[in-house]
């Protein structure tokens, strides 16, 4: 779908379902940021019906383009600062697995799914959330051409207790 040189994100196929679900259902590869102490939830359902990407949601697979391996996922969903469709943003999220991290592909897949959302809706800015001690998500984000717009503090409680978040944006109108 949308290719960058390294990375490409694809919808999810059929053949994707297990994987995903194995990723969601494995603490260690969905990593400490993105584990949220629930039960795991399997998105075949909304696969069969159609609703992997839908108006106000969305997710694709990132793949590596070298071997067409699937490594990892990106995610959207609506958040609104007023009235939709003028005050809807996009925030983001994404995680790959262990052997695809610290390779620069987590910048690249941010950077595609800011500019296929730009390209695919008429959303103004596309946002992106993270621990304040998630160096490598911040680093990526900058990389992605995030803009760092400040800190919610308190705003998200994993097991490990109650966390500040960083949030980044990248609007339609910058370079
Ligand atoms: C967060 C994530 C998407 C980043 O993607 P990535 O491809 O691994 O990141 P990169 O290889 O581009 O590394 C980004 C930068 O952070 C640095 N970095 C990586 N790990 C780091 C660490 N533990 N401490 C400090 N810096 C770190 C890298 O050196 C790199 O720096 P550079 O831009 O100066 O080269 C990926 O690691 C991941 O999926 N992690 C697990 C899930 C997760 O945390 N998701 C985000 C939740 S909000």
């Amino acid at each position: 779908m949308r290719d960058q040189g390294r990375v490409r994100l694809r919808d999810v196929s059929a053949d994707d379902i297990a994987l995903i679900d194995a990723w969601d259902a494995d603490p260690v590869l969905k990593g400490e940021f993105n584990d949220f102490g629930q039960p795991p939830h399997s998105i075949r359902q909304d696969f069969e019906a159609g609703k992997i990407v839908g108006d106000d949601h969305g997710l694709l697979v990132v793949e590596r383009v070298a071997d067409a391996a699937p490594i990892g996922t990106v995610s959207w969903r609506a958040v609104h600062y007023g009235p939709p469709p003028d005050s809807r943003a996009w925030q983001i999220g994404i995680a790959l697995v262990p052997e695809g991290r610290g390779q620069g592909f987590g910048a690249e897949a941010q950077r595609l799914l800011a500019d296929h959302l730009f390209a695919t809706t008429d959303a103004f800015r596309v946002e992106a959330s993270t621990d304040v001690d998630n160096i490598a998500e911040q680093r990526a984000l900058e990389r992605a051409g995030y803009r760092r717009e400040g800190v919610n503090r308190g705003a998200q409680v994993r097991p490990s207790g109650r966390h500040d978040l960083v949030l980044y944006a990248r609007l339609r109108t910058d370079p």
